[in-house]
């Protein structure tokens, strides 16, 4: 069973996307969970701009809550999804070893590859950036999804 993760800084507005996003795409054969690399939001609800974009497009995302990235994750999950450099900086440095680092993807190499282009982060935005956002995770999870089915 393959194990994915999606990582943010705060698990409230990216990666719970793109969780709900990638989960709609696969079988239950799959495990797809977020986690963010601060603690400002443990146990918090998707931020409610994620939860109406995600609605707009038929999915339900209200009963995800958030939780912070730890260094067992390079354990629990096979492939870990990174929203910017920022994040991707933050889980590497927690990385054990070269096959934990090797886990660590940016999402949109995904789309564009070797290019680590960033998803926006749309928290001090307005729901534009939202539905920005949503629409870059839909395309990198279908990628993702069609790669491991
Ligand atoms: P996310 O967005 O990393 O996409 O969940 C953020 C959410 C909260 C904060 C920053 C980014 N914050 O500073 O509280």
């Amino acid at each position: 069973m393959t194990k994915i993760l999606m990582v943010c800084l705060g698990n409230i507005c990216r990666s719970p996307l793109a969780e709900g996003i990638l989960k709609s795409k696969l079988s239950k054969n799959f495990i797809v969970d977020s986690a963010g690399t601060a603690s400002y939001h443990i146990e918090s609800s998707p931020d409610k701009r994620s939860i109406a974009v995600a609605k707009k497009h038929g999915l339900d995302i209200s009963n995800l809550r958030g939780r912070q990235f730890e260094v067992s994750d390079f354990d629990g999950f096979d492939l870990i999804y990174v929203m910017d450099e920022s994040n991707f900086q933050n889980v590497v440095k927690l990385a054990r070893t070269p096959e934990d680092t090797g886990k660590v993807k940016m999402i949109l190499n995904e789309v564009h590859p070797n290019k680590n282009y960033e998803v926006p982060d749309p928290y001090y935005g307005g729901d534009h950036g939202f539905e920005n956002v949503y629409q870059m995770l839909d395309e990198a999870c279908e990628i993702i999804a069609q790669q491991l089915q």
